[in-house]
């Protein structure tokens, strides 16, 4: 059995959902999240592309995955002078993740980043499209250079597949 087919963690917003018990990996990305703020910052002030490319490895879905995507577009676009044009969010997960769960909530988000006056669909500052990048980030997901900032919290350790170090003798 290939594990990266398979493996998710469990879609839509019943009881048994990730959505519904994702609390504590909240917790922790909201404990470092003055650093992420930062260095997405950094990231865009060091090269200010037009098209500012941000990824998300192992996003799944629920609250956390737009939560965070809030958080950059936020930071790209509050405090900075000029923001990037566009801003490019690329969500990843493995195959069998909810991501119709994710689109379903993408009208929502938008109108909310509408609100706060960070996408420039409002006439506010940048132009924010989020796109869903399916795959094993062990194997290549996304086009050359299209990225300049990736995000990722609580997956690393979730391997899908376990890497054995072999002591050479
Ligand atoms: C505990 S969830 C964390 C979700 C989210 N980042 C958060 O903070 O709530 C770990 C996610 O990593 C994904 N994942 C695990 N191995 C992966 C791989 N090789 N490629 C892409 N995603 C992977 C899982 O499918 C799962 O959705």
């Amino acid at each position: 059995m290939n594990v990266e087919e398979v493996f998710h963690m469990n879609g839509g917003d019943g009881a048994n959902s990730y959505a519904k018990n994702s609390h504590f990996q909240k917790k922790a990305s909201e404990m470092v999240k003055h650093i992420t703020i930062q260095t997405i910052q950094q990231a865009y002030l060091s090269i200010r592309p037009n098209s500012f490319g941000i990824a998300d490895l192992g996003c799944s879905s629920g609250p956390n995955t737009l939560s965070i995507v809030t958080d950059l577009v936020e930071a790209l676009t509050r405090e900075i002078t000029p923001p990037p044009a566009e801003i490019r969010v690329c969500l990843n997960d493995l195959p069998t993740n909810d991501f119709n769960s994710i689109f379903r909530s993408l009208p929502d988000l938008y109108r909310q980043l509408r609100k706060a006056g960070t996408d420039g669909v409002a006439g506010g500052s940048s132009t924010v499209f989020v796109s869903a990048h399916p795959g094993s980030f062990y194997g290549r997901v996304f086009p050359t250079s299209s990225l300049q900032f990736v995000y990722s919290s609580y997956s690393l350790h979730w391997l899908s597949r376990v890497r054995v170090m072999q002591k050479s003798s």
